[in-house]
């Protein structure tokens, strides 16, 4: 084995499993030679206990946190963000079925797939839940693309087979075949760094049977599996008439098996209490993803409801509903729309989100949401080294007024934008900016 690698930073911030953020000021992270973390404390004790550590001083204007994880994004929808074209089902049928065809050319693919990774990573994210393109071949190429960045990503085919253009459709016979070949290349690649979600994209666009299908691939083999579920009213209504023999649109997933505690749900703004307590005695997790609600008009989630009810949630770029990849943006809209939630609903105050959880939320909480809070999230031995370092002097205010550690989060979150993102680690190995 290695010497050990000892990160020193000028602030150090690690959300915890009770939701708060603790920070330590000339901190240090010792790594080490596979990636995982050793030890968190004060830099000058951990010199002292790893002396034989090479040290690695990020300096005085640096802040070192756990890598940030987006729970419910999409791969082949990365040409659509910052174009409006209106609520749910009008953008997808105009914007998003039209360019995620565009798939089906291998160079496109390939171009697609790298550029949106790069964005994710320029961005701070080291773990992703991605829908990858309609096509198995896109799909594989985008896997590909992944492996060789070194993030880590748990990704799937976009499954349909109703109410889209034929060439986005997959035969139910296919895919099978199709979604094994897949699993044998990719899944488990790299000790476990990619994995295959199964990715039925959401009832309105999958008959029963491949829900069904989906759900007893998952099974078969513990796969992780994403969709998207009660995003917005029209929506809603469109999906009773579409399944007018279910009660409501949860009892479709669990209709079809899909409810398990390694699904995650995108959106969830209209769940009934009966539909919220199946999801968590299902155990699901579902992804927030604030930004994309108000882009495409959906509405308002009740987040602080479901973190006191106890479901597990994480935040999604929901790319490209969702503007960008920086989830830092995602948690500062989580906790600025949470307090909106009140006019809404005036019956749920509180509602609000403190802004130590609006970061836990796009760390430990997401990884948590994914299943994978025992290696990622935050910074415990045996975890994963999975970190970025930010650069304290492109937030705002310079010179601040306070320089506790609540002020120096509260700027963080309201003030930091992907240009502070100086350094992306996975499992100790720089990605960001890369290394020779
Ligand atoms: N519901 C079904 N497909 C999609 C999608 O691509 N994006 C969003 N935001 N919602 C969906
Ligand atoms: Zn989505």
């Amino acid at each position: 084995m290695g010497h050990p690698v000892l990160y020193r930073a000028r602030y150090i911030l690690n959300p915890t499993r009770e939701r708060r953020v603790t920070c330590i000021y000339d901190g240090a992270l010792t790594v080490d030679s596979a990636g995982r973390i050793q030890a968190l404390g004060e830099a000058t004790q951990l010199q002292q206990r790893f002396p034989h550590a090479i040290v690695r001083d990020f300096g005085p204007r640096s802040l070192l946190l756990p890598g940030f994880v987006d729970v419910h994004t999409h791969l082949p929808q990365y040409q659509a963000i910052a174009i409006d074209s209106g609520e749910l089902l009008p953008w997808l049928h105009t914007l998003i079925f039209p360019l995620e065809a565009r798939f089906a050319d291998p160079e496109f693919a390939e171009q697609q797939a790298e550029l949106f990774f790069q964005a994710a990573l320029r961005c701070g994210t080291t773990t992703l839940m991605v829908f990858g393109p309609p096509f198995a071949e896109a799909t594989s190429q985008a896997f590909a693309a992944a492996a060789r960045i070194g993030l880590r990503v748990l990704m799937g085919q976009t499954l349909m087979d109703t109410n889209v253009p034929p060439e986005l459709r997959i035969r139910t016979e296919d895919a099978p075949q199709a979604l094994e070949k897949l699993l044998a290349q990719w899944h488990g690649y790299d000790y476990g760094r990619l994995l295959y979600a199964v990715s039925p994209r959401f009832a309105g666009s999958c008959s029963l049977e491949l829900l069904r299908l989906c759900a007893d691939i998952a099974h078969r083999y513990e796969l992780p599996v994403q969709t998207h579920l009660a995003e917005s009213l029209p929506e809603i209504r469109w999906i009773a008439g579409q399944f007018p023999h279910f009660p409501t649109y949860t009892a479709i997933y669990d209709a079809a098996g899909l409810l398990t505690s390694r699904t995650i749900l995108a959106h969830c703004l209209y769940l009934s209490p009966s539909e919220q307590a199946q999801l968590r005695s299902a155990g699901c997790a579902i992804a927030h993803c604030p930004r994309s609600n108000v882009f495409l008009r959906s509405g308002i989630m009740p987040l602080r409801c479901y973190l006191d009810l106890g479901l597990r949630i994480g935040l999604g770029s929901d790319i490209g509903a969702g503007y960008s990849p920086f989830i830092l943006e995602e948690a500062r809209y989580a906790r600025e729309m949470a307090k909106l939630r009140s006019f809404i609903a005036p019956e749920e105050t509180p509602t609000e989100i403190s802004p130590e959880e609006a970061l836990w939320l796009a760390t430990l909480g997401g990884a948590q949401a994914l299943g994978l809070d025992s290696s990622i999230g935050s910074f415990e031995s045996g975890k994963d080294a999975d970190f970025i370092v930010m650069d304290l002097a492109t937030l705002e205010p310079q010179h601040p007024l306070r320089t506790d550690p609540e002020s120096l989060l509260m700027r963080l979150l309201y003030t930091a934008t992907p240009a502070a993102i100086q350094r992306v680690f996975v499992r100790g190995r720089q990605l960001f900016p890369p290394e020779p």
